[in-house]
């Protein structure tokens, strides 16, 4: 997979045989296919183009979404904390567009296993073809409401980003290892508490609630300071662990 890089640092993902087009001018097909990683590309306007490998990042920021994906610092926290590793196995739901999936996909590597349930079959379409062109082989898409069972058992971590994610935490513990991780991504406060209190009901351990705020600086001329605008809020993560 190749990405290509304007002067402004806007990047697009190219697709074999295909002309590249942008306001900064046109490209051909035949340029593209025989440009490797590091070249730099004229287009017709005489601008120049860097192509690059891209990055799981590159490539969640530009693939097909139909609904709102997990943003990085929220999958960054669920990879640490649940301490994620090569030859782990996954349940994850509802898929969306594939994007906390993927980077499953990927730390777990080839010896592991990724399952991803998805309610919506378009959603499940979508993501399906993502995680082909992403060119992984070890996430399967499930078209099914995972309220209607896990199919899987000896799991490493079930992750939940769906409503009322508390109403199956019993298949979630019957699924997974012992010293598995449960972990939920809750928009609302509600239901990260109710999360909190049902797995401490049912004898999960390490439980916790964490929300990530993200602030990034800006270095001007006149010093340096904290950026005027930062989000604001995306979700709780709720984590326990089977022991
Ligand atoms: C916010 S999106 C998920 C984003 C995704 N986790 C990511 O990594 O970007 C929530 C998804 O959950 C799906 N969903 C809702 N209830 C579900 C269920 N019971 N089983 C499977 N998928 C479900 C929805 O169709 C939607 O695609």
């Amino acid at each position: 997979m190749k990405m290509i890089l304007d002067e402004r640092g806007k990047k697009y993902i190219l697709k074999p045989n295909e002309e590249f087009q942008s306001d900064l001018g046109i490209i051909k097909a035949d340029v593209l296919d025989k440009a490797q990683i590091g070249d730099e590309v004229k287009s017709h306007l005489n601008h120049t183009f860097k192509i690059v490998k891209p990055n799981i990042n590159d490539f969640i920021d530009l693939m097909d979404r139909r609904c709102s994906i997990l943003i990085k610092k929220d999958i960054g926290l669920v990879l640490a904390h649940t301490g994620l590793g090569s030859g782990d196995r996954v349940v994850d739901a509802g898929t969306g567009a594939g994007a906390i999936a993927l980077n499953f996909g990927n730390v777990v590597g080839s010896e592991g296993k990724v399952f991803t349930y998805e309610i919506r079959e378009d959603f499940a379409e979508v993501a399906k073809k993502n995680i082909d062109n992403f060119g992984i082989e070890n996430i399967e898409v499930k078209n099914k409401n995972i309220k209607e069972g896990i199919d899987e058992d000896n799991i490493d971590l079930i992750f939940l980003d769906l409503p009322k994610p508390f109403e199956i935490f019993e298949e979630v513990q019957e699924s997974l290892n012992v010293g598995g991780w449960l972990a939920v991504y809750a928009p609302y406060i509600d239901q990260a508490e109710i999360s909190y209190r049902i797995a401490k009901k049912l004898g999960f351990y390490n439980i916790e609630i964490i929300e990530i705020l993200e602030r990034g600086l800006e270095v001007r001329p006149q010093g340096v300071r904290p950026k005027t605008r930062m989000v604001g809020h995306s979700g709780y993560l709720v984590f326990a662990r089977k022991l």
